[in-house]
């Protein structure tokens, strides 16, 4: 019993990890043209912050595969103003989100279709 205590108390521990992903994502089958584009520059940009397969760090950044970032509620040009301008923490406690340099509006647009594959195979639309 005391050991089933400890090994709940440490796989508990382990969830809160700075770095940790913050939701399971489930990966599709495959990805189109533009969205395998995307995945580079999400990659090479933003995954520092959002984590492998945009499933959020903990610590760091919220997961961009997440009901909240759903198109009716964050639509592209939600998308486009992070990249360009930054955001102001108000969804989290994760603190600003920076503008993101180097990149232009249609790099961004690939990294957006990525997003919308990955939360359409998470039930996310
Ligand atoms: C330095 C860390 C960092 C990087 C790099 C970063 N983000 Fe973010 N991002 C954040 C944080 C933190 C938030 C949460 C803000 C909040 O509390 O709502 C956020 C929020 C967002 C939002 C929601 C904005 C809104 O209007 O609520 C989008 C969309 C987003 N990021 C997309 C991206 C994309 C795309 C990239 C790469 C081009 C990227 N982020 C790179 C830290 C980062």
């Amino acid at each position: 019993m005391k050991a089933w205590i400890a090994l709940i108390g440490i796989i508990a521990a382990g969830g809160a990890l700075a770095g940790a992903p913050l939701v399971e994502v489930q990966l599709p089958d495959g990805l189109g043209p533009e969205a395998t584009i995307g995945k580079s520059v999400y990659t090479a940009k933003c995954a520092v912050c959002h984590g492998a397969n945009a499933a959020g760090q903990a610590g760091t950044a919220p997961p961009l595969i997440h009901r909240i970032y759903e198109p009716s509620h964050h639509g592209d040009e939600a998308f486009q103003r992070a990249a360009a301008l930054g955001a102001r923490a108000h969804h989290w406690r994760f603190g600003d989100m920076p503008p993101v340099k180097g990149l232009t509006r249609g790099d961004v647009a690939m990294v957006i279709a990525y997003i919308r594959e990955m939360q359409r195979a998470n039930g996310i639309d």
